[in-house]
């Protein structure tokens, strides 16, 4: 059964709290929290005080995707904040194992992100060095776009390129929904990120409940 990480980025902020319940409900292990600065991609959503403010609400592990330039600056912000995995983006960081080292002396788990222009082919060095590799399958930067397809060789490629016995998250994110969950979970990937196939559902925890199905 893959883990399932509701993004909230598309939910109603007015009643957070509220379906965070819901989302919990439906058996939701982690909250995923997207992080945008406005350079990195085209958009901005919200910092470390609203991952702290989240942290106080739920008990989940919380994922936070850095989308930001200079993820080095914020680090030990988030990791005060609660996070619990940050993950920042192969094509923001140029020095990424002393990044990625950074997170892990910080007291998180680290991940690193692809985007879909991006080949599988840089991870091989530092595959070994995280907890988690974040496949987009839309161009980061909003909620609601459609499903990229070449997400379903990329999932297979990062697993291929795991060593073997060694842990490490295969996450993928953007246009996730139940009618493709399987076939990604197939593909090699262990966390479902969902924002606008969750919140925008009608049924919030019948809807995770079918993503854990996949
Ligand atoms: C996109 C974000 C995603 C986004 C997913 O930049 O990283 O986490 O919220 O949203 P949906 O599921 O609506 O594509
Ligand atoms: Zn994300």
């Amino acid at each position: 059964m893959p883990i399932v990480a509701p993004s909230i980025l598309s939910s109603d902020f007015t009643k957070l709290e509220e379906q965070i319940r819901l989302v919990e409900k439906g058996g939701a292990e982690w909250i995923h929290l997207d992080i945008m600065d406005g350079h990195f991609v085209p958009n901005l959503t919200f910092g470390s005080m609203l991952v702290s403010a989240v942290n106080k609400m739920t008990d989940l592990v919380l994922d936070t995707h850095l989308m930001i330039d200079n993820p080095d600056f914020f680090l030990e912000d988030f990791v005060k904040a609660g996070a619990d995995f940050v993950t920042v983006h192969y094509e923001a960081v140029v020095h990424l194992n002393r990044t990625v080292n950074r997170i892990r002396e910080l007291g998180a788990k680290a991940g690193v992100a692809i985007n879909p222009s991006t080949p599988t082919d840089v991870l091989k060095e530092i595959v070994s060095d995280v907890d988690l590799v974040l496949v987009m399958s839309v161009n980061p930067g909003f909620g609601g776009q459609e499903f990229i397809d070449s997400a379903y060789r990329k999932l297979s490629e990062v697993k291929a390129l795991i060593p073997k016995g060694k842990k490490v998250h295969i996450e993928v994110d953007g246009g996730v929904d139940p009618e493709n969950a399987s076939k990604l979970v197939n593909a090699g990937a262990d966390v479902l990120v969902a924002g606008t196939s969750i919140f925008k559902s009608g049924d919030i925890p019948a809807t995770v409940k079918k993503l854990k199905l996949a």
